[in-house]
């Protein structure tokens, strides 16, 4: 099964995909959590730009896929821009459970965690999404965690998504 968050920079992805690998892991060992930022530390081949982006979700559908082909388990953080690639992984993995972590930008540029869009407003960095690349919202997730959910803590949205995610085996 591939557990996919997906929500824009400051949306929580690391946080609750963090907080999920820990509660998961020591009752199956066969999990794995790959971030949208330690795959850039893998696949060094791709920019902050459109078709950057595009070849890294490539990649990351891909490796996901190979994981999950051999009863591998993953959770997928990642700022998934790509409608075409979040269908392909419904189609492509045993099992997809799509997280939406669905914040308003205002919150985001207040949480502001990466100093992102406050440099992309004042000109100092391109292709930030959600400033200069537009995000699509995600057509069909599984679930959405949105700001009223986050609200009630790390804890409370991880017991959301374990109660509605189907079991792993
Ligand atoms: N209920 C919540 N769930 C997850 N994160 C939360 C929640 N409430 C507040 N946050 C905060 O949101 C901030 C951003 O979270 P995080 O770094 O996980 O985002 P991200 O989606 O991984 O961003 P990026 O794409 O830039 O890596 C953190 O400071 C985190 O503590
Ligand atoms: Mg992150």
């Amino acid at each position: 099964m591939v557990i996919w968050l997906i929500g824009l920079s400051g949306s929580g992805k690391t946080t609750l995909s963090e907080a999920l690998y820990q509660r998961l892991k020591p009752g199956h060992a066969n999990l794995v959590l790959l971030d949208g930022d330690a795959f850039r530390e893998v696949f060094r081949d791709v920019d902050h730009t459109i078709e950057g982006r595009r070849r890294n979700a490539e990649h990351i559908s891909n490796l996901c896929k190979v994981l999950d082909d051999q009863g591998i388990h993953v959770i997928a953080a990642v700022l998934s821009l790509f409608p075409e690639w979040q269908a392909w992984n419904r189609t492509n993995f045993s099992s997809y459970f799509e997280v939406f972590l669905d914040l308003p930008l205002k919150t985001l540029k207040e949480r502001d965690t990466k100093d992102l869009y406050a440099a992309a407003e004042a000109g100092r960095i391109p292709d930030v999404i959600g400033i200069d690349i537009p995000f699509p919202r995600p057509a069909a997730p599984d679930l959405v965690i949105d700001k009223p959910a986050q609200d009630d803590g790390v804890e409370a949205c991880l017991e959301t998504i374990l109660a509605q995610m189907p079991p792993l085996v």
